[in-house]
């Protein structure tokens, strides 16, 4: 049976089985690439994306218990407008591979939706589900930090 899902401001017609993980409606069938496929099993934070804001591990939403409009990586800004969290993350030179970049952006951002001045302990509680294993933790941290205090500026 068909589904329709808001995915960054997008109705998307999906017609795949109920049970099929929303990561790989993203990835397979919407052409979302950014979300990544890391553990599968809620392990990494790889997949995070956001439903109704708040963040989620794609690999384990199946299409039918998607509740909300999601919103991935490309929808949090665009390349002429990103997203401070996002400005933040190019500013501190945050990635180095690069693969666990987009659900630790995806994971910051509800962190200051819903603590707009954390310290590193709220920032370290905040991420710890999101594994780098390129050790950019001390980026990230600057990184939101910086973000936070654009974010009281605006
Ligand atoms: S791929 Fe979903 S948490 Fe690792
Ligand atoms: S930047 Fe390589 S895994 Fe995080």
């Amino acid at each position: 049976m068909a589904t329709t899902l808001k995915i960054n401001g997008k109705q998307h017609q999906v017609d795949l089985p109920d049970d099929v993980p929303l990561l790989w409606v993203l990835r397979d069938e919407v052409g979302l690439t950014g979300t990544k496929f890391g553990c599968g099993v809620a392990a990494c934070g790889a997949c995070t994306v956001h439903i109704d804001g708040e963040a989620v591990r794609s690999c384990q939403v199946a299409l039918s218990d998607v509740w909300g409009d999601v919103t991935t990586i490309e929808g949090l800004g665009s390349p002429d407008a990103l997203a401070t969290i996002q400005q933040a993350w190019i500013e501190h030179q945050v990635a180095q591979c690069g693969y666990c970049q987009s659900g630790q952006i995806m994971q910051a951002a509800t962190l200051l939706a819903e603590n707009p001045d954390p310290s590193d302990a709220d920032i370290d509680e905040a991420m710890q589900g999101n594994l780098c294993r390129c050790g950019t933790y001390p980026l990230i941290r600057a990184a939101i930090h910086d973000a936070a205090s654009k974010l009281k500026e605006a």
